[in-house]
């Protein structure tokens, strides 16, 4: 792979326990370059750092330092991963103290060189900044979040620079934090607020890394550098001993590195390691000037590191070898024929529209339902789904699924965690359907239960006893049986049972996890207008069915790459940007004459599960869980009023 982006580092960094320790495990490559740089003298006597990675911390809380060299190490392992997997900076950007990885990138230094340098100048950052002070874009939605996650009350102390970071601290600590702000920077503005402005005082970051960079980058860049550093910079740490993210000032000179990038023609970004912050404050200057602004980042928050890794080279692939592809061939092995792959969203869509070039028919299919069936014998049964499920719009569907969320929800109010798959995501999709089927009650509890378990043949057998042991048959699946012949019939069922739940179930976990993980839910609780946009976009990003199989005239297996297709940056801007304004388009849903009949009722059971949880537990955060699927904590809790509670 030749791809040539401009790589992006930020001091912007957060550190979260076993950070890249799925990485560490999946990737040779980094594993590699992490174990190199732990070994590195600067690194040699804190074990804590490469601990963190190999998942050996246990309950033990790395120090400060620690934690800052382990996401140092992090982006380093990442730039050797990236080159490992054939991605080289055609330039680099680095701000904020994001420049010694920069230069690492560019070729300026070696990783004992980076490390030391790493390892020098932390500890006059880690004296200086005191406890729980937190610098964060000021005015911007995601330091009301930061503030509003806080364990205590937060207060607004001051704002480092014009157009810099809005600085937090713990009610209790106001003046400690002030008299900081006094000592370390320079009160450039008085406002009529209690709030001061301030710019930063003494030898600022930049001149402390010129002044290193300066004694050991013998050699010249290997690529452009666009470095700058100023300002002060704040790292916020809980005395509880939890984790905190790390928040940076807003790089307000970011823009003028950013701007001379631009108008040297980059328009393509990798960001690498924990920076995902950073795409705005890009956007913003190359919106300024006219540019598309084309961002991958390496890691996001709220996204396993392995997953976001994946997402990321997936897009760097499309990039380099959009022109090109037409077809992949997966490489056969035991439980994988020999299949291609179709990824591009025109591709993906073109076969989906063309039923007689890409037959759902497959020669080793057992299931003969209708997902599995070609015109003329499909549209039989697809008339047949659709008076099923004719019943299921507008209101009274958005209803049924906003009563069900809020009564599945409410008794786990007072959890500490709440395991969404089990207490949500499954019963939910389970009781929509039922609903929609005729069943209810006991009847629904006794079905469910017994259709419930594991993916695959099993479930064909279980949900087809289970339909047999309904004692009456509802009335609309007696319809059903009625008008299809009691075999075609169970079949439909039993397939409609399996396409109507597993698939909302994934679908509510990618969305709460989505909720939980990105800055929407400031903007959803301000415009809650957007829940459906916000929807679609996890959908898009995350679809339940990533790959449908298809058989082509004369040329064998075929798989349709949802996935792929509804992040081809051929089609969506910014792919993977979680983007409300964009316009629906996405394939999750499929497309053409076996596109999903339910898709209006999951996006109500989606939308009305987002409704609820901004409605009942406003703030909650995801836990990391090596068991279940997802949980979260909630720690905003309303109470629904009585009307919103009637069922
Ligand atoms: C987020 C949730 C859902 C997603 C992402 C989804 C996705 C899909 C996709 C991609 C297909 C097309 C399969 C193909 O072309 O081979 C499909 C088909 C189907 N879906 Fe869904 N689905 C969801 C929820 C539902 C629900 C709630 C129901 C029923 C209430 C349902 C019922 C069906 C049925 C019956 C088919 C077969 C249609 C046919 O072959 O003509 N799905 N679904």
């Amino acid at each position: 792979m030749t791809s040539r982006p401009l790589f992006a580092f930020s001091g912007a960094a957060w550190y979260r326990p076993a950070m890249g320790a799925a990485l560490y495990r999946a990737e040779p490559a980094f594993r590699d370059a992490v174990d190199r740089c732990c070994e590195t003298p600067a690194l040699r006597d804190l074990p804590d750092v490469a601990a963190s990675f190999r998942g050996e911390l246990g309950d033990r809380r790395p120090s400060k330092l620690d934690q800052l060299l382990a996401v140092g190490v992090l982006i380093v392992a990442q730039v050797d991963l990236w080159r490992a997997h054939g991605v080289t900076p055609g330039a680099v950007l680095g701000v904020s103290g994001g420049e010694l990885n920069a230069a690492y990138a560019a070729g300026m230094l070696d990783r004992d060189e980076t490390l030391r340098i790493a390892r020098t100048l932390l500890p006059i950052n880690i004296e200086r900044d005191p406890h729980c002070l937190f610098g964060i874009e000021a005015d911007s939605p995601e330091a009301k979040l930061m503030a509003r996650r806080a364990p205590c009350e937060m207060v607004f102390v001051g704002t480092v620079a014009p157009r810099s970071s809005m600085m937090l601290a713990p009610a209790g600590e106001r003046d400690e934090a002030r008299l900081y702000l006094e000592k370390a920077t320079r009160i450039t503005k008085e406002t009529a607020t209690p709030a001061a402005y301030h710019s930063p005082r003494g030898p600022s970051h930049r001149e402390q890394l010129a002044a290193a960079l300066g004694e050991v980058a013998a050699r010249v860049p290997e690529v452009p550098c666009y470095l700058a550093s100023e300002g002060g910079r704040t790292v916020g740490q809980a005395k509880d001993a939890r984790f905190w993210t790390a928040v940076s000032v807003r790089p307000f000179y970011l823009d003028e590195a950013t701007a001379a990038a631009v108008s040297d023609g980059w328009r393509q970004v990798l960001a690498v390691g924990p920076t995902d912050r950073l795409e705005p404050w890009l956007r913003a200057t190359f919106d300024a000037r006219g540019a598309r602004l084309d961002f991958v980042t390496s890691m996001r928050e709220g996204m396993s590191d392995l997953r976001a890794w994946r997402s990321a080279r997936r897009a760097m692939r499309w990039r380099s070898a959009r022109r090109a592809l037409t077809f992949r061939r997966r490489r056969p092995g035991p439980g994988h024929p020999d299949v291609r792959v179709l990824e591009s969203y025109d591709e993906v869509r073109t076969a989906l529209l063309s039923p007689e070039r890409f037959s759902s028919t497959l020669p080793a299919r057992l299931d003969r339902s209708m997902a599995s069936l070609d015109s003329p014998h499909h549209d039989q049964q697809r008339a047949v789904m659709r008076g099923l499920l004719s019943t299921a719009r507008g209101e009274r569907l958005d209803r049924l699924c906003e009563e069900a969320a809020r009564a599945l929800l409410r008794p786990h109010l007072a959890d500490s965690e709440i395991d969404v798959a089990d207490a949500l995501a499954t019963p939910l999709s389970e009781q929509v359907l039922g609903r929609l089927l005729g069943l209810d009650g006991t009847q629904l509890q006794r079905f469910a239960e017994a259709a419930r378990g594991p993916f695959g043949e099993g479930a064909r057998r279980r949900v087809l006893a289970a339909i047999d042991a309904l004692s009456p048959v509802p009335a609309p699946m007696r319809q059903a049986i009625d008008e299809l012949g009691t075999h075609e019939g169970r079949d439909l069922l039993r397939m409609l049972w399996i396409a109507g739940t597993d698939t909302v179930r994934r679908g509510v976990v990618s969305t709460v996890r989505t909720l939980g993980g990105n800055g929407c839910r400031v903007r959803l609780l301000d415009a809650p207008g957007l829940v459906d946009a916000f929807v679609d976009e996890v959908l898009r990003l995350n679809p339940p069915e990533p790959i449908l199989r298809r058989r082509e005239a004369g040329c064998g297996v075929v798989d349709l790459s949802l996935e792929s297709a509804n992040r081809d940056p051929g089609h969506f801007q910014n792919p993977l940007a979680t983007d409300l304004e964009r316009r629906p388009g996405h394939l999750a849903f499929g497309a053409g004459p076996h596109r999903c009949p339910g898709a209006t009722i999951a996006r109500a059971e989606l939308a009305a599960v987002v409704r609820v949880m901004l409605e009942l537990m406003p703030e909650f955060e995801l836990v990391h869980s090596p068991t279940a699927e997802l949980l979260v904590r909630p720690k905003a809790v309303r109470q629904p009023s009585s009307s919103a509670v009637a069922e």
